[in-house]
């Protein structure tokens, strides 16, 4: 029987900080509505000539270091992102050049804000199969070049980022177990609708939300999703070390750990110095806690993302 297991960390975040203060300067907006809306001080913004796979490479190279691992030691890397390089090939595939993992089969994977919980689910059937010992996931967005600078309702609440994982094969669990779902019906309430035709981008290069749609859908399926993840392992929610939610909005993230009846200091929250990174919040805030020693080797973690699509899921992991 295989099981798989983190043995490493890693993320990265762009050097340039946007603050809410300096917002106030491009849209009608202030410091006191983004914070008390959301929990958002400020966010990350890539550099002009930065591209996905470069966030990516720096998360990637130091979960490989955290793991003790060299990239020709990878069989498979896996890159959850909704902003890829280029629209083909794959972020993936660019990746595994940059950081010469020769051997490595490479894919995409697209889920939006639950990208991560995807990829993370889909690598752990891959070495449970036993068809592959060790594998790169990766979270990585530049989601500030999907935002329209001038509409406040959204260009507040993003931010860019890449956070990684190397998931080794191990005789112990390692991930418990995972749980994803998606209902397209929801597609219209947070979207980019456009796509490339004929040599143009048509039908809308920018992302669109309906907050309030979004923010109701996310509290309710959490919270299901944590309930789900928990009963199937006969697991009360006592047990839970820590819980490591999508990191979109500060009252979405109280109001699922109030489900859980967990405190808020069993929850690790990054939401205010990276702002929305989508694919990349959960790995990144993992890898926080990670490396500040909150989360430790067997400890109980609750992963947890909800995003367009929609697309929601949760990964039980013993560390
Ligand atoms: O990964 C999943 C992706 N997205 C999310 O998880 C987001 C989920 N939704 C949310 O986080 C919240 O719905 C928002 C933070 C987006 C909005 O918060 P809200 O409490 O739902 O505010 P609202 O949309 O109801 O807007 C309240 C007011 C409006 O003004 P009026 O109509 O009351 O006069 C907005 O125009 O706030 C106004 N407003 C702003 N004011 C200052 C909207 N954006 C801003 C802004 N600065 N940036």
């Amino acid at each position: 029987m295989f099981y798989s297991r983190i043995a490493g960390t890693g993320s990265y975040l762009p050097e340039k900080i946007l603050t809410n203060q300096a917002l106030e300067s491009k849209v009608q907006t202030n410091d006191e509505w983004i914070y008390s809306r959301t929990g958002i001080k400020q966010r990350h913004v890539a550099a002009e000539g930065q591209l996905t796979s470069d966030l990516a490479f720096e998360a990637a190279s130091r979960a490989l270091e955290a793991a003790h691992c060299t990239a020709a030691d990878v069989d498979l890397i896996i890159v959850a992102t909704t902003t890829p390089d280029m629209v083909f090939p794959s972020c993936a595939c660019i990746l595994q050049h940059k950081l010469g993992a020769t051997r490595a089969a490479a894919f995409d994977l697209q889920a939006v804000c639950s990208g991560f919980i995807y990829a993370l689910s889909t690598a752990d059937q891959f070495i449970r199969s036993g068809n592959f010992r060790k594998i790169l996931v990766v979270g990585a967005e530049i989601l500030t070049r999907l935002i329209d600078w001038s509409d406040r309702s959204t260009c507040v609440l993003f931010g860019d980022g890449a956070g990684a994982v190397l998931l080794e094969q191990s005789t112990l669990p390692g991930i418990l177990s995972s749980h994803l779902h998606a209902d397209g019906s929801y597609a219209p309430i947070l979207s980019v609708p456009g796509n490339l035709r004929n040599g143009l981008y048509e039908g809308g290069a920018y992302l669109q939300m309906e907050g309030n749609a979004v923010f109701k859908f996310a509290v309710k399926v959490l919270g299901e999703v944590s309930e789900e993840a928990l009963s199937a392992n006969h697991l009360d929610k006592s047990a839970l070390d820590w819980l490591i939610p999508h990191q979109a909005n500060i009252r979405i993230i109280q109001a699922t750990a109030k489900k859980l009846s967990l405190p808020m200091d069993k929850v690790i929250c990054t939401v205010d110095l990276h702002a929305n990174t989508s694919a990349a919040s959960i790995p990144l805030a993992l890898d926080c806690a990670v490396r500040d020693g909150r989360v430790r080797k067997g400890q109980l973690v609750l992963l947890e993302g909800v995003g367009g699509g929609f697309t929601w899921g949760g990964v039980l992991v013993r560390m």
